[in-house]
């Protein structure tokens, strides 16, 4: 029998997968087994010279997958019709890229306005998937929660060992040692994922959230909540709203004796878009027991901690701080895996019956989460803080 002549598109769509290590990433946008993916969609990959090294893939797994490696970066960024990036790049990097080529990955464009305004100026289809809706059909593609279940598991085992304390209670013939106390504020993905390994490990755990729906959450997990909620703090989508002054105040008084007692605190509080909600001021910390931690995952927002400097450890009255913006890079193989499968699912999505790529702006994932396309920030708020810098 004749074999089926195989169906070839007219246009292979290549895309490009850079290495982020100069930026102290660890993690990349493509593993080897997403690549295979990719390719048997009809795209061909080109994957930088080392681009997988810290995650553990080579560039020789790569080759086997399909891909090409590419030698010349400069070179593979122009020619690219698709870079599938995990952080967003610098500006000069986003000038190399080809007016009407798609950039996809989490590229923060709240903190990073020059590269927003490079990719508008040269007609970057930008895909930020911090943007990507919560919707069901959009789950394989949520790299927010993929990351933040590995940080919030990450975070408690830090506390865990940063702290100069066991975390579970152990009862022996030579005495009582009492479990560690963790609170643990904020209780989206993150913080409930540090809430139960926090509890696996034996610790006591209590927790905030402005959100009423994570009361149920917190309490599921065998946590005690710690109520400072209000109807008014969810905003749509199913994110918070940003407390005004006067409820972080009275929020931060009913924290207080709950940090003062605490041998650890696992900060996760965050509104998109916006400054991290100041939850423990220096004066909390200095109720703190010296040789208790802070592990502050919102310290690239600010930080829930006033003390929080993002760039190292402080200690404060012993206390120790310690800002934890990327934890997910350190589990960099494991972080990549689930990444680079939210960015597969992006590119299906993209991709037409015929192979191509289609940017549907009537799909309301594509909708929500194309940053900037044809010339244009499409995302009103990176658009009114663009034009409040402008006007500065
Ligand atoms: P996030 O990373 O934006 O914020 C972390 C947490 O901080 C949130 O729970 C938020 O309510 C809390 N927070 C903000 N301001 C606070 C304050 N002043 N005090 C205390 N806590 C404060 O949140 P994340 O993890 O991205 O989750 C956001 C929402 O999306 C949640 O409702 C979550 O259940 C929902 N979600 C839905 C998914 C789906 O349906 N596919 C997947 C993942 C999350």
């Amino acid at each position: 029998m004749k074999a089926a002549p195989r169906w070839k598109p007219a246009f292979v769509p290549q895309i490009f997968v850079p290495d982020e290590r100069g930026a102290g990433e660890t993690r990349v946008a493509a593993t080897p087994a997403t690549t295979e993916r990719l390719v048997r969609l009809g795209h061909a990959v080109s994957v930088q010279s080392g681009a997988g090294a810290a995650a553990g893939h080579t560039d020789a797994v790569y080759r086997e997958a399909g891909a090409a490696i590419a030698d010349d970066p400069e070179a593979a960024w122009a020619r690219a019709d698709v870079v599938l990036v995990v952080g967003p790049p610098s500006p000069e990097a986003a000038e190399r890229l080809a007016e009407g080529a798609t950039l996809i990955g989490l590229l923060a464009p709240a903190r990073n306005l020059d590269t927003v305004r490079v990719l508008a100026r040269r007609g970057v289809n930008a895909l930020a998937l911090e943007l990507v809706p919560r919707i069901s059909r959009a789950q394989g593609m949520d790299a927010l929660t993929s990351q933040a279940n590995l940080a919030g598991y990450r975070a408690a085992i830090v506390a865990a060992s940063s702290a100069p304390c066991s975390f579970p209670l152990f009862m022996t013939a030579a005495g009582t040692l009492r479990p560690a106390t963790v609170v643990v504020l904020g209780a989206g993905v993150a913080g409930l994922q540090a809430i139960a390994t926090a509890r696996r490990l034996g610790a006591l755990v209590r927790a905030n959230d402005i959100r009423p729906a994570a009361a149920e959450e917190v309490r599921s997990l065998g946590a005690e909540f710690i109520d400072t909620t209000s109807e008014a703090g969810q905003a749509e989508g199913g994110y918070a709203r940003a407390a005004s002054a006067s409820e972080l105040s009275a929020q931060q008084e009913v924290l207080a004796a709950h940090i003062a007692e605490a041998d650890a605190v696992i900060c996760t509080a965050v509104v998109p878009g916006k400054p991290a909600p100041t939850l423990v001021p220096a004066e909390m910390v200095e109720r703190m027991s010296p040789g208790a931690g802070i592990v502050d995952l919102a310290a690239a927002e600010g930080g829930n901690c006033a003390l929080t400097d993002p760039d190292g450890e402080v200690d404060h009255h012993g206390v120790r701080i310690i800002p934890a913006a990327d934890l997910p890079r350190s589990l960099p193989g494991e972080a990549s895996s689930l990444y680079a499968r939210n960015q597969q699912a992006v590119v299906q999505l993209l991709t037409g019956d015929d192979g191509a790529l289609v940017l549907d702006t009537d799909d309301a994932i594509v909708d929500a989460a194309l940053l900037t396309a044809g010339g244009e920030v499409r995302h009103g708020p990176t658009a009114e803080q663009l034009g409040e810098r402008e006007h500065a």
